[in-house]
């Protein structure tokens, strides 16, 4: 049964009345930019990259008379069969054409025609866009749509290049808007790794933006803002210009060839610079993010600037992180990616295969989009491309770097530290808090009347420890995830003398070596088999447990302060590294008030404070920073909809911070994430248990404030 009213239903648009209006939106925004136009400046051609006006307006009309009416609406007859030879642009199988150096020759067919000709063709693309169309035919009229887009671009492109030759230096429209004045940028540090890139599948893209296909990336850092016209000035000023060891070979040729001294547009007027726009010459804006610089230009001050260009796939995780400032609003980024097929594209067989696939060498990818790309038209999959030496386009930079080079985050704490700050919700891995001082202050956590884990854990093993030894198998090997001093250890070892061997692993090889000696006294006939490891990586076990059944033991509710994937993950590898029939003995904190979490994450005496802020202190010492330390809070909080107890630092004012060589902006009140702490339910640990291969054999429940040992097999 429909609910909705009859009157409500009659006025709903179909599907086919938004595409009329889209098409009509499109189309329209062709004529509004050829409006300031005189009939003169529609028919000249500047130079053979650049096309007239009046070329732009009818050939992204024969595209749909070509492409759309003739194989797909009856009986249509083409206004005029010389079009296909005078504004096929580079199509092989739609038949020869109008040289493309020569479209400036076309005084004939007069405007007038060709706007006559736009008409006769939307009149017939309203009759077939309200027909029900089959989803080949819908795509291809979204395919002439965005290239009537590409079309709006290089027309306003075009026209801009014409200008900028004329001696009267005209303005398209006095009131362009001129690119906004900002900052310079900061880099943003990313871990890369295997990422995804390319088009989702997820609304309109090009055929070359696909298929989405994975990338490996070494850590790197970006820019989050493109390189200004002040910094183009300073390397100008610092023999850019002049200076070949900047330079690639071809691009050395092409200075001294063309007599590249600046940006295209730029001139000199006295000691000022002015620019080309499209508001007419105006001062260059010191401030402003440089434009139309060659791909080889933009390769030599990235040399001069010690950086380099991102890769395209770099860039699109950067952009889709939402790092980046200025994506696509100011100006086509150039990436050192040569424009070549994802693995796996295949050109279209028909003549609009012809589109991107055939143009797929010696050009350079450009990402973003620019002031005058058509609105809605760009995305962050969208590859643009040029050849390295054009520079007509709206094209600027913005730069990156190699991190494993750039000295200052030579450890894993300063790339992870830099790329936490960065992101636009500032966080860090907890494991960061437990340097010396670090793990001293957690030991005093666990003493404050508070903090009850440590307590009902200890309590609850001790209750049932006969009960878990009664678990564990003769002869097995008791593993211990991050085994730290081993003091819980002993209660296992006490009720169950059937362990043979003892693998504690843990990344601090002091604390092995001190846990293993103590223990060795207590406990002479127990092979004890350190590993020194990240836990969460470990791979292997030592000889001495193989063969042995295995028992897994990780308690603490260390598990509870990783993310849930990571969590997930954890259980996995812990699987394979036990083996089939191990079993897992693992300790959990539960849900519980959460007036009791929050005092148990800010003791009265202020001892998790202290916790939380010795990360700062850290950062300070290690990482070179000047974090004040008043400047920061400490802040507990219960997340119901996550279930954990999340700790933050939360800065007290506006400041900006230095750390790792880098200046990390805080407004007042904003958070530096510090830690999350999950609590769980016998449900929702079950459920996690069970994505990582286990399933949960026995449990063990305390009393208020309950905490659990499960043990999984
Ligand atoms: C180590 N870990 C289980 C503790 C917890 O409760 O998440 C760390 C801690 N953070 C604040 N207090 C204690």
């Amino acid at each position: 049964m429909n609910l909705m009213p009859r009157h409500a239903l009659d006025t709903l648009p179909t599907l086919a009345d938004e595409r009329l209006q889209r098409y009509r939106q499109v189309r329209r925004y062709s004529e509004r930019l050829a409006s300031p136009l005189s009939p003169e400046d529609m028919v000249v051609q500047s130079m053979p990259d650049a096309s007239p006006t009046k070329w732009h307006l009818a050939h992204i009309t024969w595209f749909f008379e070509t492409f759309l009416l003739v194989p797909h609406l009856a009986d249509y007859r083409p206004f005029d069969p010389s079009f296909t030879y005078l504004f096929n642009s580079y199509y092989e199988a739609v038949g020869p054409r109008q040289p493309r150096p020569q479209r400036g020759l076309m005084t004939r067919p007069a405007l007038e025609q060709v706007m006559a000709y736009r008409q006769y063709v939307d009149l017939h693309m309203g009759s077939l866009l309200v027909q029900d169309l089959d989803p080949a035919t819908q795509a291809l009229i979204e395919l002439g749509l965005a290239h009537e887009q590409q079309h709006q671009e290089l027309l306003l492109m075009d026209i801009l290049h014409l200008f900028s030759l004329s001696a009267l230096k005209p303005a398209y429209d006095p009131a362009w808007p001129a690119d906004a004045p900002g900052r310079e940028g900061r880099f943003k540090a990313l871990n890369g790794g295997l990422v995804d890139i390319g088009h989702d599948g997820d609304g309109f893209a090009f055929d070359n933006e696909g298929p989405r296909h994975k990338v490996y990336l070494a850590p790197f850092e970006i820019s989050d803002r493109l390189v200004t016209n002040g910094q183009w000035l300073q390397f100008m000023a610092a023999g850019g210009y002049t200076t070949a060891g900047l330079w690639l070979s071809d691009g050395w040729a092409m200075v001294r060839e063309q007599g590249w001294q600046a940006p295209l547009y730029w001139q000199q007027d006295g000691e000022q610079w002015q620019v080309m726009s499209l508001a007419g010459l105006v001062p260059v804006q010191v401030d402003a993010p440089v434009t139309h610089v060659s791909y080889y230009e933009a390769c030599a001050f990235a040399t001069w600037a010690q950086a380099r260009l991102p890769t395209e796939a770099e860039w699109e995780l950067a952009a889709t992180s939402g790092l980046l400032e200025q994506v696509d609003d100011v100006a086509w980024q150039w990436t050192q990616s040569a424009y070549s097929p994802y693995p796996g594209f295949h050109p279209a067989p028909s003549a609009v295969g012809e589109y991107n696939g055939k143009f797929m060498v010696n050009q350079m990818v450009l990402r973003g989009g620019a002031s005058i790309s058509s609105p809605d038209h760009c995305r962050p999959s969208y590859r643009n491309f040029f050849t390295p030496g054009l520079r007509w386009m709206f094209s600027g930079l913005r730069l990156a770097r190699d991190i494993c080079q750039h000295g200052a985050y030579s450890s894993e704490f300063a790339r992870d530290v830099v790329a936490g700050l960065s992101a636009p919700h500032k966080s860090l891995s907890p494991k960061y808090f437990y340097d010396a001082a670090g793990s001293q202050l957690f030991e005093a956590i666990c003493t404050t009347p508070e903090y009850y884990p440590t307590r009902a854990e200890t309590r609850l093993l001790t209750d049932v420890a006969a009960e878990i030894g009664a678990v564990i198998p003769d002869g097995a090997a008791l593993v211990e995830f991050g085994s730290g001093a081993s003091d819980k250890t002993r209660l296992v070892l006490d009720a169950a003398p059937q362990i043979s061997v003892y693998v504690p692993i843990d990344i601090c090889q002091d604390a092995l070596d001190s846990a293993a000696s103590r223990l060795h006294a207590h406990y002479p006939s127990l092979e004890i088999a350190p590993q020194v490891d990240d836990f969460t990586r470990a791979l292997r076990l030592p000889e001495a447990a193989h063969g042995k059944p295995r028992v897994g033991f990780f308690p603490g509710s260390t598990i509870g302060n990783f993310t849930r994937p990571q969590a997930v993950q954890f259980l996995r590898s812990a699987h394979t590294l036990l083996g089939r029939n191990a079993y897992f003995i693992v300790g959990v904190d539960m849900v519980k008030a959460p007036a009791l979490l929050e005092a148990a994450y800010d003791d009265a005496g202020g001892v998790t404070a202290a916790f939380n802020l010795n990360l700062l202190k850290r950062m300070n010492r290690e990482l070179d920073g000047d974090f004040d330390l008043e400047g920061f809070r400490h802040l507990a909080q219960w997340n119901a909809e996550l279930q954990r107890m999340e700790m933050h630092l939360v800065s007290q004012r506006e400041q900006v911070v230095q750390v790792a060589g880098q200046a990390f902006h805080f407004a007042e009140g904003e958070r530096l994430h510090t830690e999350n702490s999950h609590k769980f339910t016998v449900e929702s640990f079950t459920e996690m248990a069970a994505l990582g291969g286990w399933r949960i054999c026995h449990q063990w429940l305390s009393a208020a404030p309950q905490v659990a040992l499960f043990c999984l097999c």
